[in-house]
């Protein structure tokens, strides 16, 4: 049936050596990124991928639910074994958003009508217009400061119309399809097999220089370096400006007390123009 996952038209669309060579496709699940966990602790290979239909248990980062509805988008989960210390593990989420939005910058030529803006959110969101239209939530097995395997989550939204969001997010939420005004459905099974193939060839770079690239890129790409954001952790916030991306994929922010703030987990809030104004000169970081 059009539209629907594909398992043999995801493997014509494949140029990879072993990322998602072992495919389990499921109509539905509770939560992929649970799946491949198992998965992953009782030995499965590393590119295996766990891809679903619908979640009805979908996660999301800071234990929120992720609303995975059947038809709509790509729910899945790669099983990757880095040779990585613990620290450094964030940084497989950064790579995997750089992997989605160099995947969407690349398919928006064919079918985009429009030019909607694409941006990265630290740490892991890719946003379309400002609004997310991916999200990824990583989980990892150690073995004392070593990764074990990283089960990297990705959901990526792809034909939603508004109403397939609930109210709670539909302000902030969208897809694809919405983002770049398509009157087609788009293709859900070569959407999966291109963000795929990039997400190999990104991990094999970076593989071979212990992910520093990813750092390089994602400041390159983001438009976050210097802009004023609010923080939220659980009950704190902090407020400042974007000052550097840490070796580990951490945020810098110089903060309005002056002081340096490391941090590597949080909701960002990017703050407006005149909030960056007004706060970079109440820092006296502009004249
Ligand atoms: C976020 O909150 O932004 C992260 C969302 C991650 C959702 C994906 S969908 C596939 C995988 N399985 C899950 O249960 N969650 C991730």
């Amino acid at each position: 049936m059009p539209g629907q996952l594909n398992e043999e038209e995801i493997l014509r669309g494949l140029k990879t050596r072993f990322m998602a060579r072992s495919l389990k496709i499921f109509n539905n699940i509770k939560s992929t990124n649970d799946h491949a966990r198992l998965l992953a602790e009782n030995g499965a290979p590393e590119g295996t991928v766990i891809l679903a239909d619908w979640q009805s248990k979908g996660k999301g980062r800071m234990g929120r639910s992720w609303e995975s509805a059947a038809g709509k988008g790509v729910w899945f989960s790669i099983i990757l074994r880095p040779n990585l210390s613990v620290d450094r593990a964030p940084l497989l989420n950064l790579m995997g958003a750089l992997a989605v939005y160099r995947t969407i910058l690349g398919l928006g030529d064919s079918w985009s009508s429009t030019n909607p803006k694409l941006s990265l959110k630290w740490p892991n969101d890719v946003l379309l217009d400002g609004k997310k239209v991916c999200g990824i939530l990583s989980e990892l097995g150690t073995d004392e400061d070593r990764v074990q395997y990283v089960v990297v989550g990705v959901g990526l939204n792809i034909n939603h119309a508004p109403e397939d969001f609930s109210p709670a997010i539909r302000h902030q939420a969208t897809s694809l399809k919405l983002g770049w005004e398509s009157k087609e459905e788009l293709p859900r099974n070569s959407i999966f097999s291109a963000v795929i193939n990039q997400f190999e060839k990104d991990y094999l770079v970076n593989l071979k220089d212990n992910f520093k690239i990813t750092v390089d890129d994602w400041m390159a790409e983001t438009g976050m370096i210097g802009r004023v954001v609010r923080l939220r952790q659980g009950r704190r916030t902090f407020e400042g400006y974007v000052k550097d991306l840490g070796s580990g994929g951490e945020l810098i922010l110089q903060t309005e007390g002056g002081g340096l703030v490391s941090v590597t987990s949080g909701e960002v809030d990017l703050l407006g123009v005149n909030a960056v104004n007004r706060s970079l000169n109440h820092l006296n970081l502009v004249p």
